[in-house]
């Protein structure tokens, strides 16, 4: 169909035109449009001007050569504004994604639901929710941020697996600034209350921040290229490059309590340059996000001592969960690195209900019928040993590095509370000799991973260097795995 677009409208207001998105997006001259015909009138005036395509772009094609559909909003018609015909060509190539079953990629920019239309503009978002939710856990979703997401418009990208923000372009939000003044007195401006900063980093709403949209369109075709396509194994395995990880017995420090950066180790697990880090800025006290070990992509769940020292919370334990279970859904191997001082202490984290988001956790790695690899790089505390994927959750194996730790807690702590009586009568150098030597006690007699090894719950200790290699074995090996499922309607995951 020929259409004039108006760019110069979108490039004044620094944006690209919703068609310059679907090219950049996806492989040269790979988009085949459909519905480029339907067309409404933004008014309930018959006499007003039609709205091209109805302000949506739909259509399929490539990325690396895999088939994609996907939608993009034209903010120059009638401000992106949903209608019924809009939403209901939106919810068609979501259907269409999932006959087909092949990612779904949305990008949104519109003024939220076309306020002429009434209830049939809502109407058209219902049918989006509705067939978000039906390709939830069957093929991959993503939404790009590229412009104003106002209003329960918000909910399909909330529903969709991954999120993608711009900054000074994405805004999300339920209610605008101007209704949380009048509502609330609280004076903000949009860029404060749901800019592409807020999202990545406080809200957790986002799962890739950039600064441009060129970047961003990059990074979701790295991410949409490192999806396993219909089987999580290549058909032929790739010649294994096994010399890789010669640095990553160094990275650790002797000292247990001193702090690195979890990623050194990933990227000396990994195929060269093939971490894909998701939700980067926010819960950085854990990191997730996929790889490939010998071109086999799996999704990688590793505690971050370099935040907080790795504490498990609320939010590291919702980010983790949310991974674990897409990757689940997709089958794709989970490796989880380990290193974890327990679950977090605080009123602030009891009150915010570190109970619910911690069992989600439990909940999502138990559930998860995927491969499941464990390693313990250093500590394994208390519940958080248990949480982290341990052989009691069904891992199907569990390695430990030699100076790995499993214990119920920490020395000092434990120490405070088995031995509390006898410190009690104790004062000066005699208490300080006596506890000193508690810990040091403790240390020999549970700081390690002895225990663990002779009751099974890990399977064997294994040398920094021979991981990548394990793992790999480990992926070849188990690549048939079926979990025995439990006929049932579904869980209830802890909310
Ligand atoms: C109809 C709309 C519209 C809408 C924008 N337009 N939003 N038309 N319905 N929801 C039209 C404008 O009238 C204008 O038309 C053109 O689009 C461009 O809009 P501008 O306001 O000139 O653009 P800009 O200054 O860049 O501001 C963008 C904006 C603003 C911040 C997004 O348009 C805005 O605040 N829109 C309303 C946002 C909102 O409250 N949405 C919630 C709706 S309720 P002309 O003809 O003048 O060019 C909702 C509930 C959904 O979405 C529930 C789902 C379950």
């Amino acid at each position: 169909m020929n259409v004039n677009y108006n760019y110069e409208a979108q490039h004044s207001k620094g944006k690209l035109h919703a068609i310059e998105r679907i090219a950049l997006l996806l492989d040269k001259d790979s988009f085949c449009e459909i519905g480029s015909g339907i067309s409404n009138y933004g008014s309930c005036d018959s006499s007003a001007k039609k709205l091209p395509y109805d302000g949506v772009i739909t259509g399929h094609g490539t990325i690396e050569g895999k088939t994609v559909f996907v939608y993009s909003q034209d903010f120059t018609v009638n401000g992106g504004s949903l209608g019924l015909r809009h939403g209901r060509k939106i919810a068609h190539v979501i259907e269409l994604a999932i006959k087909n079953k092949c990612p779904i990629i949305g990008i949104n920019d519109s003024g939220g639901a076309r306020i002429q239309e009434g209830v049939n503009a809502l109407a058209g978002y219902g049918d989006i929710f509705y067939y978000n939710t039906m390709a939830s856990g069957y093929i991959p979703q993503i939404s790009i941020i590229a412009g104003a997401c106002a209003g329960g418009a918000v909910y399909s990208p909330g529903i969709t697996d991954f999120i993608f923000v711009i900054d000074n372009i994405s805004k999300m939000f339920v209610t605008g600034p101007n209704v949380v003044k009048s509502v609330t007195g609280q004076v903000c401006t949009a860029e404060e209350l749901g800019g592409a900063e807020v999202h990545a980093k406080k809200s957790g709403v986002a799962h890739f921040y950039h600064q441009s949209e060129r970047e961003c369109f990059k990074k979701v075709r790295e991410l949409v290229k490192i999806f396993p396509e219909d089987s999580v194994y290549p058909d032929k395995f790739s010649v294994y490059v096994k010399k890789r990880g010669s640095k990553i017995a160094n990275i650790i420090p002797e000292e247990s309590k001193k702090a690195y950066d979890v990623r050194h180790i990933i990227d000396e697990i990994v195929d060269q340059n093939s971490f894909l880090e998701v939700q980067e800025h926010f819960a950085q006290n854990v990191v997730i996000g996929f790889g490939k070990i010998g071109d086999i992509t799996v999704g990688i769940v590793a505690n971050q001592p370099y935040f907080m020292s790795g504490v498990l919370d609320c939010d590291s334990s919702d980010k983790a969960a949310r991974f674990i279970r897409f990757c689940d859904s997709f089958d794709i191997p989970i490796i989880s690195l380990v290193d974890v001082p327990g679950f977090m202490p605080s009123t602030t984290q009891e009150h915010s209900g570190i109970i619910r988001h911690g069992a989600k956790l439990l909940y999502a790695y138990a559930e998860a019928t995927t491969t499941k690899l464990t390693v313990v790089l250093r500590k394994a505390y208390g519940g958080a040993y248990i949480a982290m994927c341990s052989k009691h959750l069904k891992a199907d194996f569990v390695y430990a590095w030699p100076k790995a730790e499993i214990a119920v807690m920490g020395a000092e702590g434990a120490v405070q509370i088995i031995n509390r009586k006898e410190m009690k009568a104790l004062s000066g150098d005699d208490k300080k000799k006596f506890y000193d030597e508690k810990v040091r006690a403790y240390n020999d007699n549970f700081m390690n991973a002895n225990t663990a090894v002779e009751e099974g719950y890990v399977d064997e200790l294994i040398q920094p260097s021979e991981t990548r290699e394990r793992l790999y074995c480990d992926l070849v090996r188990l690549r048939n795995k079926e979990e025995m499922k439990i006929k049932k309607k579904h869980g209830n995951i802890p909310l």
